[in-house]
């Protein structure tokens, strides 16, 4: 069932009245921060775990051809860095509707790196949505990436954004860097970088 989530984040009150608040960003929102913020600062987020399971209909594929994109998995041993920003709750309203495409707020902790916690929001985009995909073979998703592309652009820009700033960050992110390594790998004709067997495109 296709959920309106635009609607729901609106009902949301979470930090209702308050003249600002934080919010973590683990996928487009590390590379793509083109709404206006106080301030920002790298961030943990416990229990989560980042994987490129969320398929895109609007970013980064279409409907027909979904690309494939970030959420957080539940995973209560791990820890997720992302970039943390401080909004004003208007900036809200239009980040609601780039999220639309099943990712829903919810309140969190925040561990800011240089030290401290704060609750903060986050985009998250749980499994029973319907855009979800899921997980699939490393070498599969790295292919997905690699021919998918949308609105936005390239899904395997999104892919490499990510990776970047992680790498800014000095964050390890196995999943991020091994997909990445994965697509690059795939691009270039040299196929499955694990195994080396090397694979020719259909
Ligand atoms: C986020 O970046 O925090 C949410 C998911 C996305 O926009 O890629």
């Amino acid at each position: 069932m296709v959920v309106d989530t635009v609607a729901i984040n609106r009902r949301s009150n979470a930090f209702a009245g308050e003249e600002s608040l934080w919010l973590f960003g683990y996928g487009s929102l590390l590379y793509k921060a083109d709404f206006p913020f106080l301030e920002c600062r790298p961030a943990r987020i416990r229990g989560w775990v980042r994987r490129f399971w969320q398929g895109s209909h609007d970013h980064r594929g279409s409907p027909e051809a979904p690309g494939r994109v970030a959420t957080l998995i539940r995973a209560p041993e791990s820890v997720c860095t992302g970039m943390a920003y401080r909004i004003t709750p208007d900036v809200l309203e239009p980040l609601d509707v780039r999220e639309k495409n099943g990712y829903l707020r919810f309140t969190t902790e925040l561990a800011f790196t240089d030290g401290g916690t704060a609750e903060g929001l986050v985009y998250i985009a749980t499994e029973d949505n319907a855009a979800f995909l899921g997980e699939a073979p490393m070498q599969e998703m790295a292919r997905h990436v690699a021919r998918s592309r949308g609105p936005s652009g390239p899904n395997r820009d999104y892919l490499l954004g990510v990776a970047r700033v992680l790498r800014e960050l000095g964050a390890d992110d196995p999943h991020v860097f091994g997909l990445e390594a994965a697509m690059l790998a795939w691009e270039s004709g040299s196929g499955d970088p694990v195994s080396g067997a090397g694979e020719t495109s259909a």
